[in-house]
């Protein structure tokens, strides 16, 4: 039972999460697995999971981690569309039974392994036609890649030139905003029909683009899409504890190798699977708001994707942890979100 220092929580899942692969997806698995039942598997990897087959050969290699450490976790599936994706792979994924959404599907030049993403939308449009027809939602990382458009406002614009048209365009697909960092988004999504919905990451509900800056340049602050104003972080904040259905938990935990990050061209993400339900508890508890941290990390994505919600629980406690530097893998080693500092909610096992 909750208590002032003691949550408990409808087990949630996470919607959003890069798990990657070999020995990185052996070692930030646990992290996930840990604190959720199901979790989004994002298809960025090099190269991107494209077609069903490898889909079902990368669920396999999680399902092996998974059981490899003694946890029990279902990744749901994705596949990463290109412009040479056709509507009868969709058909085929929807009939599959593990795939659960195409995305995050990118422009071109977006992000992590994003030269593969899809050079615009207009060719993709028989396959969201079957996307509709087969209720298999569209995870979007909104972000326009014109590099005359200020990576600020990147995903304003894509909102107003892509985002807008598509809900117009086809309006029973599901779509997913994925990672929203604007107050923009957060309009757009309350004002756009049921079949629209967001996740919203832990670190823009606790970091505003200061934290990129502020005391010297730091890495491990950015990620894409890049943190924005205090009002914006506000304005998500407002969002995720308003009871809105259509907002819902997703990580976005990103782990790249340390000299990855600390690096002439750093790479963009953030890991945060080691506190990912931890650290949407402080973000939460800041704002007096804990009591709506359940319906917001485990009611409102199942609900929007028609999966059935946990029926197991788990425990946070308010006492304070001090984040490791680092996690050490064995070819590589992870700078976690807040390493060496400390993080007020713990997960009790
Ligand atoms: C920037 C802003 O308003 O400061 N946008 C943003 O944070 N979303 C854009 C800019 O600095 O020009
Ligand atoms: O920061 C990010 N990292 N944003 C993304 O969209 C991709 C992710 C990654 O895969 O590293």
């Amino acid at each position: 039972k909750s208590t002032e220092n003691r949550l408990v929580l409808t087990r949630p899942d996470d919607w959003h999460v890069h798990l990657r692969d070999e020995e990185m997806l052996t070692s930030v698995l646990p992290d996930t697995a840990r604190r959720f039942a199901r979790g989004m598997i994002m298809p960025n990897l090099d190269p991107p999971v494209h077609t069903l087959a490898e889909a079902c050969a990368y669920r396999n290699r999680i399902l092996a981690a998974a059981q490899s450490k003694g946890l029990s976790f279902e990744p749901l599936m994705t596949l990463y569309l290109t412009d040479h994706t056709t509507p009868e792979e969709i058909r085929r994924a929807k009939k599959s039974g593990f795939v659960y959404a195409v995305g995050e599907v990118f422009l071109t030049g977006a992000t992590t392994n994003s030269a593969f993403g899809i050079t615009g939308f207009a060719r993709c449009e028989p396959v969201f036609s079957a996307m509709e027809e087969t209720r298999l939602p569209l995870l979007l990382h909104g972000e326009v890649t014109d590099p005359e458009v200020d990576l600020f406002d990147r995903e304003r614009l894509f909102i107003e030139q892509y985002l807008t048209p598509i809900v117009e365009r086809f309006p029973g697909l599901k779509i997913v905003l994925e990672h929203i960092t604007t107050r923009e988004a957060v309009e757009f999504v309350c004002g756009a029909p049921d079949t629209v919905a967001a996740t919203i990451t832990a670190h823009h509900l606790l970091l505003n683009r200061n934290a990129m800056f502020v005391g010297g340049l730091s890495p491990h602050h950015y990620c894409l899409p890049v943190l924005k104003r205090e009002h914006h972080r506000q304005a998500l904040l407002a969002a995720a504890i308003s009871g809105n259905s259509k907002f819902f938990l997703g990580s976005d935990s990103a782990p790249h190798p340390r000299p990855a990050k600390e690096s002439a061209c750093s790479c963009a993400g953030i890991y945060t699977a080691h506190a990912a339900i931890e650290l949407y508890a402080e973000a939460f508890d800041e704002v007096m708001a804990l009591d709506r941290l359940e319906a917001f990390a485990s009611f409102h994505g199942p609900d929007f994707y028609g999966l059935p919600r946990n029926s197991d629980t788990i425990t946070l406690e308010k006492r304070s942890w001090v984040v490791p530097e680092e996690m050490h893998l064995e070819k590589a080693t992870i700078v976690p979100l807040r390493a060496g500092g400390t993080v007020a909610w713990r997960l009790v096992e």
